[in-house]
């Protein structure tokens, strides 16, 4: 681990043991674990083999992946909820090599797209371990998803349930609930999901259709803080189990979905431990009869920490010789790599190899012609003094929703490069 010193950072919640030591977990691959009360934490920081990759000074900008953190990780899930499938969500990082990893250590895959799920057949991935999670599909992806194996797929709409009777007959399927998504740095809005009424309605319509009406979802937000709101979105699924067993149908599957959070630098409220035995004790105090399969799709909390954005400063200026404030223009922005930046929302840990011991405050910024191309204004941030055209800076913890997101070229710029180790 390298102990770099950090020279910008959140500072409503400042990383006060952000320096990290290398830990084994039982049985895991070698991850980061923070000094400072170990469990709570999902370790952020620079893998010795991160480090050695960057000293080569890779051309930036550029994403590098150690795919050691990203297998502690599933690890850890596994052994904190080991009844429950762990189906990653492909979005969050789509990478090869990282769902390469996933499939030789028996992951299952949350699949947003006929694309998604042909990068996971092309690896390797058995179709009855896809799911085709997504609300919002089109008549011929879904036939072609079943064509190539898929069984399992979710809805939330009627119109849905009538495109996947006619596609993907006999399949299973689930419905997904709508929750509030308070205490969620990334929430999803309400653009998902239905009411618990509506979603009784639909479930006994698809078993009328000769689907199998499988079980329940819901998401409740990304980058979750909050352990409480699975317990709401809890109470919404067994709600609907036995207002179903009441009819007759007995459903068998409750979809976790993503939330569990990575850390950027600040103190998590909870570890993935805490999570694995909350959601169990609300499923087991909550639902009738035997445990009901168990799914869980985490997507950030899988590669978060598993990756540093390598960027290089392209500019620092002031708008006035009298401004407190300096402009940092950076060559990553909101077009190639860091569109979770918008509203200010995913606050990245940033760090300068300078040491000069002088900070002050900065606005960050993007290299493209785009006003909205601006990372950082009311965060807060702070660089050193000495800053100039030609440092670097790193990103950390953007190991997921960088890469994924990055636009083809506006303004020429290329989609993030990324390395994984
Ligand atoms: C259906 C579904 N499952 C899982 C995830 C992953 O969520 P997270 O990254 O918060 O774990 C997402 C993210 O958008 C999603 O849409």
């Amino acid at each position: 681990m390298h102990n770099q010193a950090i020279r910008a950072n959140q500072p409503e919640e400042p990383p006060d043991a952000f320096i990290a030591a290398e830990s084994r977990p039982p049985g895991g691959a070698p991850t980061l674990a923070l000094v400072a009360e170990p469990p709570r934490w999902v370790a952020t920081g620079i893998t010795e083999k991160m480090a050695a990759f960057l000293a080569e000074e890779p051309e930036t900008p550029c994403l590098v992946v150690d795919l050691d953190v990203v297998e502690g990780n599933y690890r850890a899930l596994r052994g904190a909820l080991p009844q429950a499938e762990v189906y990653y969500a492909v979005k969050s990082n789509p990478a090869p090599p990282l769902v390469a990893r996933l499939i030789a250590l028996g992951s299952s895959f949350d699949t947003a797209s006929l694309p998604e799920i042909d990068l996971c057949l092309g690896l390797g991935a058995d179709p009855a371990k896809l799911s085709f999670g997504n609300t919002i599909k089109k008549s011929k992806d879904i036939a072609a998803a079943y064509e190539r194996g898929v069984r399992l797929f979710a809805f939330d709409a009627e119109e849905e349930l009538e495109k996947l009777a006619e596609h993907a007959p006999g399949s299973q399927v689930f419905c997904r609930l709508f929750v509030d998504n308070v205490g969620a740095e990334w929430p999803l809005s309400r653009k998902f999901g239905c009411s618990v009424a509506m979603a009784g309605d639909l479930l006994i319509k698809a078993q009328a259709l000769g689907l199998e009406a499988h079980g329940v979802s819901f998401h409740v937000g990304s980058q979750q803080k909050d352990l409480g709101q699975w317990d709401v979105a809890l109470e919404k699924a067994a709600e609907l189990f036995r207002d179903l067993a009441a009819v007759g149908i007995t459903l068998k599957m409750v979809n976790l979905g993503g939330g569990l959070p990575t850390s950027y630098g600040n103190r998590l409220p909870y570890g993935v431990d805490e999570y694995g035995a909350h959601v169990l004790g609300a499923v087991d105090r909550l639902f009738d009869g035997p445990r009901p399969r168990l799914i869980v799709e985490p997507g950030r909390y899988m590669g978060g920490n598993a990756g540093v954005l390598e960027t290089e400063v392209v500019l620092v200026s002031r708008k006035d010789a009298a401004d407190d404030r300096r402009w940092v223009y950076i060559d990553a922005g909101r077009f190639n790599g860091l569109a979770e930046t918008e509203g200010e929302a995913i606050r990245y840990p940033i760090i300068s190899d300078k040491d000069d011991g002088e900070t002050g405050p900065v606005i960050i910024a993007g290299p493209t012609c785009d006003s909205v191309d601006i990372l950082y204004d009311k965060a807060g941030y702070t660089l050193p003094l000495s800053l100039k055209a030609g440092d670097r800076l790193r990103l950390l913890s953007t190991g997921a929703y960088t890469t994924s997101y990055a636009s083809v070229g506006f303004n020429g710029f290329l989609p993030l490069k990324a390395h994984y180790l």
